[in-house]
């Protein structure tokens, strides 16, 4: 059973300077809901309702989103817009969140290490919080019941196109079934050609409380910050790590034009907006001429 979620959210967002200055990225919305609602709506979905955000300086947007604002209430209550009022209500009351406070920010290996407290001798899922992940089934939930046939660490992991293998960690290894593969190599940013595979690491895992004891023993890596890619490196020396390929599509809004694109895809997505949002871009698309 997994009770718990992570979500790292403390990087400074270097990526989407200057936006990221005093806010977090994990804050950017998607038309109207910030990135890091999705990612808890995912864990919610998966049956969990335990959640541990991993925080930090300037990401204090992220508490005020998820606490109540009863002035907000109040006036949604007198202007009689109830459909609001309930959806501004629902989102104070969609989990137990807790934060804790990265106090350097040394990668994301030495995030999660800061949940070891927290999550104590479970296994628990990371979500990261500037991935969202659009499926059928929320991706946790994919992960969940692949850790309950294997009960070893899982990473969700998606297939990419072989010329761009180079911008991802991308894994290797035994073949088990269709969509599973028992991990033995990490390749991060490999070249072309050098890839162990065209599975990219995806952003959601379940981890075992293991990892703790690899981060312990992992030296700093690239960036000179702590790599959870290194740490479970070295745990799948000592013990199975699982990948599952995932059925869904996984939207990374850390740079800004995936996050161009997102906004597209969501917005073509939603009802409201689908038609008159589809003929805009096609009189923007007739009418552009890029040089
Ligand atoms: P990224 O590497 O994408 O985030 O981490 P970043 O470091 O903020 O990005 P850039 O490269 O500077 O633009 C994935 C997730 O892990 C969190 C981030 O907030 C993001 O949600 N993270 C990363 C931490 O919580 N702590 C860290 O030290 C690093």
């Amino acid at each position: 059973m997994i009770k718990k979620a992570v979500i790292p959210a403390a990087g400074l967002g270097t990526r989407f300077l200057p936006a990221t200055k005093a806010q977090p990225k994990e804050m950017l919305p998607i038309i109207d809901t910030p990135v890091i609602q999705y990612v808890v709506q995912e864990a919610v979905d998966s049956g969990i309702e335990d959640i541990l955000i991993i925080s930090g300086r300037t990401k204090r947007a992220i508490e005020d989103h998820f606490d109540r604002n009863t002035e907000l209430e109040e006036r949604l209550m007198n202007e009689e817009k109830e459909m609001l009022f309930n959806e501004i209500r629902h989102i104070a009351d969609m989990a137990h969140i807790h934060y804790v406070r990265q106090k350097e920010i040394l990668g994301l290996g030495d995030a999660i290490y800061y949940a070891r407290f927290h999550t104590g001798n479970e296994p628990f899922a990371v979500l990261l919080g500037d991935t969202i992940i659009n499926s059928v089934i929320p991706v946790t939930q994919q992960l969940i019941d692949v850790y309950e046939q294997y009960q070893a660490t899982t990473l969700a992991v998606e297939v990419v196109p072989e010329d761009k293998v180079s911008r991802y960690g991308i894994i290797g290894g035994e073949k088990l079934d269709d969509q599973t593969v028992d991990v033995k190599e990490f390749v991060e940013k490999p070249a072309v050609g050098e890839a162990p595979s065209n599975l990219a690491i995806a952003g959601r895992y379940i981890l075992t409380p293991e990892i703790f004891n690899a981060l312990e023993q992992t030296p700093k890596g690239k960036n000179n910050e702590l790599q959870l890619t290194d740490a479970l490196m070295l745990l799948s020396r000592k013990e199975k790590v699982i990948s599952h390929t995932i059925n869904g599509k996984r939207y990374d809004i850390g740079n800004k034009l995936d996050y161009l694109k997102t906004t597209v895809e969501y917005a073509l997505r939603r009802k409201e907006f689908a038609e008159p949002f589809y003929e805009f871009l096609k009189e923007v698309v007739e009418n552009t001429k890029i040089d």
